[in-house]
């Protein structure tokens, strides 16, 4: 049967690069002791609370078809976010709702891109990027980010990719899976760029809550470059709800109008007691949530003093996000073959630094989501096999 060139595009786009993770989680299956420090999701329950909420909803009947942007009371809760962050009134009217941020990027894609196109992505990159875009029929031109400057996209880099068919920069900070976290200046010069160019600026804010130092900033709340730019963000991470898919997109009413056409074409709406939960996650505190991200602090911390005890490795100490980098290059071996001698011999799963991008290459991604323990031995586990490569 005859299938859409498309399908073979972005076929195994995600499974090779998931292929040591995955190994990992079939030995583990099978009842072997696997330390895994491969998976990004948050390690605690979604707080009782939220689940209440959304089992109040359904209870109640909330389980028809939705508003096709969302539901108001979510829309007007967003709004007043956005307009507290930035300063400025965001009416509702630029907000809409989408089964995560994932599928706000790729209806994103959908309205900004299309074949010829090309849309600007720091590397390295959150590896679902890749499909969505490609789904547009764009091409990805990779900014490459340096580990000497603890990844932080650079302005020289962005004019060395920029082309007559630049229409896009896909801009995530906090950034996934560095951890890097851009100062408000290097903000504005990046929208500052994106001016210059003419160019739509996609801001993924996924990790907005996830700090531990530095202090966020976002090009749309900087006035004279709101009209470029378009958020999209989630509760996945800032609330442990990453299997909810609760995410939304922030733009100018301009760009919403578009971008709903695409929407509406996509879904029919959304769940509505999963945006009623979602309202209730964004209007209340939590003191779960306090926890994970005290416990993300400290485990970056222990991750950093840990690896920086030995010379065979070396470690970017993150700014945020749930993820540390780690320089195996000392050893000799590419992150891919480092991650899968890793498992193979030491029964630890990391996810090798060429899965995202080929600025990573030499690195293996550690995950602060695994429990303080398991990130020591992992650790411990890692200095024992760099040192035994390096023969120190
Ligand atoms: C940088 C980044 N953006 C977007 C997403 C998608 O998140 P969600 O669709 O759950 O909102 C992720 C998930 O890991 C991510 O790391």
């Amino acid at each position: 049967m005859r299938y859409s060139s498309l399908t073979a595009e972005l076929k195994g786009l995600g499974t090779g690069r998931w292929a040591v993770h995955a190994r990992a989680h079939n030995r583990r299956r099978a009842g072997e002791d696997i330390v895994m420090l491969s998976i990004g999701e948050p390690h605690i329950p979604t707080p009782a609370a939220i689940v209440d909420r959304a089992a109040e909803s359904l209870r109640s009947g909330r389980t028809k078809y939705a508003i096709g942007r969302g539901e108001p009371h979510l829309l007007a809760t967003l709004a007043k976010r956005y307009s507290e962050r930035s300063g400025r009134v965001v009416t509702p009217n630029q907000v809409t709702f989408f089964p995560g941020s994932h599928t706000a990027l790729y209806a994103l894609c959908q309205t900004l891109l299309e074949a010829g196109d090309e849309i600007l992505v720091p590397d390295p990159f959150y590896a679902s990027y890749e499909g969505i875009i490609k789904a547009s029929r764009a091409s990805i031109v990779n900014v490459p980010l340096r580990p000497e400057t603890g990844f932080h996209l650079e302005i020289a880099a962005l004019e060395r990719a920029i082309t007559a068919r630049s229409r896009v920069l896909l801009l995530n900070n906090p950034h996934n899976p560095t951890g890097a976290v851009l100062t408000p200046q290097r903000v504005r010069e990046v929208a500052e760029f994106c001016r210059r160019h003419d160019l739509w600026l996609i801001s993924d804010e996924a990790y907005e809550h996830l700090i531990y130092e530095g202090t966020f900033a976002s090009p749309f709340d900087m006035d004279e470059f709101a009209d470029r730019t378009a958020i999209i963000a989630s509760v996945s991470k800032s609330h442990a709800m990453t299997g909810w898919r609760c995410g939304w997109a922030v733009a100018s009413e301009e760009l919403l109008e578009h971008l709903i056409a695409v929407s509406e074409a996509m879904m029919f709406g959304a769940q509505p007691f999963a945006q009623d939960a979602t309202e209730f996650a964004l209007t209340n505190h939590f003191t779960e949530l306090d926890q994970m991200y005290a416990d993300y602090e400290r485990r970056a911390r222990l991750v950093t003093e840990l690896l920086g005890q030995s010379i065979a490795v070396r470690c970017h100490p993150p700014q945020g996000g749930i993820f540390v980098m780690v320089d195996v290059r000392p050893t000799g071996l590419s992150g891919e073959d480092f991650a899968w001698q890793l498992l193979a011999e030491h029964d630890v799963a990391t996810m090798p630094g060429e899965s995202f991008g080929a600025a990573a290459a030499g690195h293996i991604r550690v995950s602060l989501t695994a429990d303080d323990r398991d990130i020591r031995t992992g650790c411990e586990r890692i200095i024992t096999m760099a040192e035994g490569l390096v023969g120190t």
